[in-house]
């Protein structure tokens, strides 16, 4: 490994704004933005991340008062369609009641609790609970409740559904349980300028998986917040990104991370992977760009592994060996190579391209630039080479990840019901809608239990071999943090920014 100790607070390698220098089109400002986090340290106790304490905690001073996203449009197109929205143990309906309205409200019965929906309708004309038959009208007037006569105190006045307050942003649905809680847009600051030249209106969720993972939730979120894990997590990204010359900002509630893409990590010794390897596949034959040993795909759970004096061995897909005298071998390569394929991965070929940064990324804004134009038209033709080819995520207090420009990446993190050791890991694609086309109906969530492959959901393509090698790490996380004798967890004060920022809100929401 190369060392990126250079004595500054910035790692070895080409920085982002030299990267920026070489674009073939106008670069927006907001790119060569610098905006970093105050330095920290940032320590935080391994026990916010299991307590039972901490978790409820979070449910009364985070879930229960802070905007968070709980749809979108899309999913609830017609009046008296609803959709169920839970976060930790709480729940709430959320219902279209106009053409441009969409209300919400608590998921329990005024009479003794019971959720008064338990699964997503659509076309309701009144919310009625199935334990005794109280009734709502769909804006939450109390309709009915059988032998009112017993009811002498219960009335439309006294006994109509509490409204939650709902915000709107880009075709999401933003609900906040708190009624003294500002608006939305306050919230989210000038968020908008960093989603041009595709704003999330002129998007449509072409896919939506959940993936229920072992982990704390929090845990999840910041797995996916920083490039720092990308020399160990994904060695198969090392010959493609600068993941150590990452950029990371702050903007109020927001976080962003700029991973620079066509070139190669400043981790890598660049003789040790000049020459092409022979018989290169994408997915079943590639090189440790770190070791230069070169990982073969023999069946599902078999992976040769050969060195490059020529020793190998064979190993499983979480790399135990198996026979040969090489006895070790990289989990995750193992795990790219050797793991669950979805259908057409076996052969696609490795298309890696080697050669001066400039002319890389050139040509993989080309291409990128190429595709989009059929789709969108000429509007592409404006677009800076970063905004095509670079990794551009944000982080959005408290639990949503939207990528920037082409990328349709938006991912979401929450508890799974009341466990604070279980979450749901969900990405949805948000895709322009192709110009001059009707608005697709959006996607349904496919849902992947805490045993599935990310590959069982194909509509991911090459994200869920990346998540597979991103989960591998998280159960063990969650268990490790435990054995931590300090009580001390540590945070890089540049490249986990991101994460930094995260518990700075956080711990102001909790302590309020
Ligand atoms: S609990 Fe809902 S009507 Fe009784
Ligand atoms: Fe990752």
């Amino acid at each position: 490994m190369v060392e990126t100790l250079t004595g500054t607070n910035r790692s070895k390698g080409i920085t982002y704004n030299e990267l920026l220098d070489m674009d073939t089109h106008n670069v927006p400002t907001k790119l060569r933005e610098d905006a970093p986090l105050e330095p920290g340290p940032t320590i935080v106790n391994p026990s916010i991340y299991y307590s039972r304490d901490f978790f409820d905690l979070e449910v009364e001073r985070l879930w229960k008062r802070v905007w968070q996203l709980a749809c979108h449009e899309d999913d609830i197109p017609n009046v008296g369609d609803t959709l169920v929205y839970d976060i930790a143990s709480l729940s709430y309906i959320i219902v279209r009641t106009g053409k441009d309205e969409i209300k919400a409200f608590p998921n329990a019965c005024l009479h003794r609790g019971r959720a008064l929906a338990t699964e997503d309708e659509s076309g309701l004309h009144e919310f009625r609970c199935p334990f005794h038959g109280w009734a709502w009208k769909l804006d939450g007037t109390l309709k009915e409740v059988p032998c009112q006569w017993d009811f002498p105190s219960v009335s439309a006045k006294t006994h109509s559904l509490p409204s939650v307050q709902v915000g709107r942003w880009g075709g999401f649905v933003f609900i906040n349980p708190d009624d003294k809680a500002g608006p939305l847009k306050e919230f989210l600051g000038d968020i908008n300028r960093h989603f041009e030249p595709i704003p999330f209106e002129r998007r449509y969720k072409s896919a939506h998986v959940a993936k229920k993972l072992r982990c704390n939730w929090k845990v999840a979120q910041e797995a996916f917040m920083e490039a720092y894990h990308v020399v160990a997590t994904h060695p198969t990204l090392l010959p493609v990104m600068g993941d150590a010359n990452s950029k990371y900002d702050v903007f109020g509630n927001m976080s962003r991370a700029i991973s620079p893409n066509g070139l190669l990590s400043p981790h890598v010794n660049p003789e040790l992977v000049a020459d092409p390897v022979d018989g290169a596949t994408a997915y079943t034959k590639i090189r440790h760009a770190l070791s230069g040993n070169i990982y073969e795909r023999l069946a599902l759970g078999r992976v040769k592994v050969t060195t490059r004096n020529g020793t190998s061995g064979i190993f499983d897909e979480a790399a135990h060996h198996l026979e040969g005298e090489l006895d070790h071998a990289d989990i995750q390569l193992c795990n790219w190579v050797g793991g669950a394929l979805a259908e057409g991965m076996e052969n696609e070929p490795d298309t890696t391209t080697v050669g001066p940064v400039p002319d890389r990324r050139k040509a993989a804004a080309d291409a990128q630039r190429a595709l989009w134009r059929e789709r969108l038209g000429a509007e592409v033709d404006q677009v800076s080479d970063a905004e095509f080819v670079d990794t551009i995520y944000y982080n959005v207090f408290p639990n949503i990840s939207p990528w920037g420009c082409f990328n349709p990446i938006f991912y979401r993190f929450r508890p799974y019901g009341d466990n604070p050791e279980e979450c749901i890991h969900e990405t949805m694609l948000m895709l322009p809608v192709p110009k001059g086309e009707e608005r697709p109906a959006p996607a349904k969530i496919h849902w992947l239990d805490f045993d599935d492959d990310y590959v069982e959901a194909p509509e991911l393509g090459m994200l869920a071999k990346v998540f597979n090698q991103d989960v591998v790490n998280l159960p063990h996380v969650q268990k490790g943090m435990k054995s931590i004798k300090s009580k001390e967890i540590v945070f890089a004060n540049y490249g986990e920014t991101k994460i930094r920022h995260f518990h700075k809100i956080l711990k102001e929401w909790l302590s309020r």
